[in-house]
């Protein structure tokens, strides 16, 4: 079926991507979480298998049907989407993060569901979860990394850091309140050499255009 798509970016690569949301549980019904469709991750595992690559996809709970040819993981938990990231990283040659994970998980989780009383509230404890790009991005042997940021103002200070601060070579990023749950996704890309924004298109078409710049910049940190 891939044949029929053009071009080949990613001929004979591994790609590796996280995508949606991750599900942190409160108690057995309650549940804390981030605001992620899978949209913009599962397009861009559904573009890079039709370039060419083997791909893996992690996922936090989404309402989206696997992409053809995709082979994906169901987690919940960040800390599951951190263990099968790991767990699956050997070999890969790309690590695309899309995922919105939860950077705090509940440490007080209660075993059975928690009660009102009428009176008081839960006090909910946080404590951190792994960052799994950052510990994807010093491995030994490392794929070649990609984050995403969505933020919602600064976005071209808060991108250059975090990229530098992630120890990543790209980093795409756009202002989460234009494209969250849309259908269309306008990005920018950071790197070494600064800022490039890509136009307002559909996610599929931007996950085309993303394929071609991560491959652009990953067959040059090769040569
Ligand atoms: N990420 C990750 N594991 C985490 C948190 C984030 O892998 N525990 C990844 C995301 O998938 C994304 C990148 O790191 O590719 C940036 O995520 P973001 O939430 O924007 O940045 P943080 O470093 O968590 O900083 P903050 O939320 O404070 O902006
Ligand atoms: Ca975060």
């Amino acid at each position: 079926l891939r044949r029929f798509f053009q071009p080949k970016h990613f001929e004979r690569l591994r790609v590796l991507l996280t995508a949606g949301p991750t599900v942190e549980p409160i108690d057995p019904v309650r549940v804390l979480s981030n605001r992620s469709s899978g949209k913009t991750g599962y397009a861009l595992a559904q573009a890079a298998w039709e370039a060419g690559a083997e791909v893996t996809l992690v996922s936090g709970p989404t309402a989206l049907p696997c992409p053809y040819g995709v082979t994906r993981i169901n987690v919940e938990s960040a800390q599951q989407m951190h263990d099968a990231v790991m767990q699956n990283l050997n070999g890969q040659d790309i690590f695309i993060s899309v995922a919105a994970v939860a950077d705090w998980r509940i440490k007080n989780v209660s075993p059975e569901k928690i009660k009102k009383d009428g009176k008081t509230t839960p006090n909910i404890e946080f404590e951190a979860n792994p960052d799994i790009l950052a510990n994807v991005a010093t491995q030994k042997n490392a794929p070649w990394c990609v984050g995403f940021a969505a933020e919602t103002e600064n976005l071209s200070e808060f991108a250059h850091a975090k990229r530098l601060r992630k120890g990543i070579p790209m980093l795409i990023g756009n202002l989460a309140q234009h494209v969250m749950d849309a259908d269309h996704t306008t990005v920018s890309i950071f790197d070494d050499r600064g800022e490039h924004a890509l136009a307002l298109n559909s996610k599929q078409k931007v996950a085309q255009q993303l394929v071609s710049e991560i491959a652009q910049r990953y067959q040059q940190s090769r040569t």
